[in-house]
């Protein structure tokens, strides 16, 4: 084991189509962030830190895992040597997919650490899943398996052999991305909606199924081309996660902001609840920017996440059961 400190690097995430609904096997559409998560190992005495970017203030809420069982989970009894920083770039519980980057970030650190060649996807998606049990009730394993892929992602869980692909998207098209504060905890939401389906189970599968054909429906628009199209489908989305009771009323006026501003189409992102991130497809640069300082103006941390037409392989990739 070396002495030098080591850092391993990984991406947040944002859901354009497909959350919760995505847990019961529908696909989901999530684009890997430009803003990344990383964790730095040092010899030490098992000390964990969490250093926030400048700007970023979410209150830590009871319902999420907190960094040290996040580093617990991937160290195991390495830690009792070694001391932990951990950074974000974006802000964490709320929908950033935080905890599968930092998962990811501190498995790669480890595997530097330890002179252990990179992984493949399938090992590497195994290992980050097992470590967002500690964060999620039920993971579907679409946060890791977008911070593992990176670019434009459609994720479906089918078992224990999730399929997973890259997606090249038609240009130009303008994605803002905000967070109005923390959304309360993924665990409660999930365990939430699996009790309204327990308790109305064909009203809520319809919703769901709903929510995945947005996810079909938008993210071949994506791919097409056809924006407006990608954009209706954001807004019916919105509109049943809202039923869901997911989308707070401070992302409900962001929302509003964005479609103010000119956006094609709008929705909250991740799990949702308290608060948490949302997204606005545009198809004018001006228009996106405008709705970024109008957001950051209202007090939302808002930014323009860059879209590219994907490189890379396009093959769906199973992870070994
Ligand atoms: O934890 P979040 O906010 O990044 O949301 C994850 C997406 C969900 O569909 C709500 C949960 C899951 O495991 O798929």
């Amino acid at each position: 084991m070396s002495d030098e400190p080591v850092v391993g690097r990984a991406p947040g995430k944002i859901i354009l189509f497909g959350e919760h609904a995505v847990v019961y096997g529908e696909p989901a559409i999530g684009l890997a962030l430009s803003k990344n998560a990383s964790a730095t190992l040092k010899p030490g005495r098992g000390q964990v830190r969490l250093r926030l970017d400048e700007g970023i203030n979410v209150a830590v809420s009871e319902n999420a895992a907190t960094p040290k069982d996040l580093v617990a989970a991937v160290l195991k009894p390495d830690l009792a040597n070694l001391d932990v920083e951990l950074a974000l770039e974006f802000p964490p519980m709320s929908g950033f997919g935080s905890s599968a980057a930092i998962a990811v970030a501190l498995i790669r650190a480890q595997d530097q650490l330890n002179g252990v060649p990179p992984r493949t996807f399938a090992v590497a998606f195994e290992r980050a899943l097992g470590v967002e049990t500690v964060a999620h009730a039920k993971p579907s394993g679409v946060d890791p398996a977008i911070c593992l892929k990176g670019g434009l992602v459609r994720f479906v869980r089918a078992g224990l052999r999730p399929q997973v692909s890259r997606l090249k998207m038609k240009l130009p098209a303008h994605l803002v991305v905000a967070s109005a504060g923390g959304h309360g905890g993924t665990r409660q939401s999930v365990t939430r909606l699996a009790d309204m389906k327990a308790t109305t189970p064909k009203l809520v599968e319809q919703a769901m199924q709903t929510l995945g054909e947005t996810a079909r429906v938008g993210g071949q628009a994506l791919l097409s081309g056809d924006f407006p199209t990608a954009g209706l489908a954001m807004d019916l989305a919105n509109g049943v996660l809202s039923g869901f009771g997911l989308v707070a009323p401070a992302v409900e006026q962001g929302l509003a902001i964005c479609r103010g501003a000119g956006a094609l189409g709008a929705k909250m992102s991740g799990a949702g609840g308290d608060g948490g991130a949302f997204c606005a497809l545009f198809d004018g640069v001006r228009r996106a920017r405008r709705a970024v300082n109008l957001l950051n103006e209202a007090g939302y941390m808002a930014w323009m996440e860059p879209l590219a037409e994907s490189s890379g392989p396009t093959s769906d990739i199973e992870p070994s059961a």
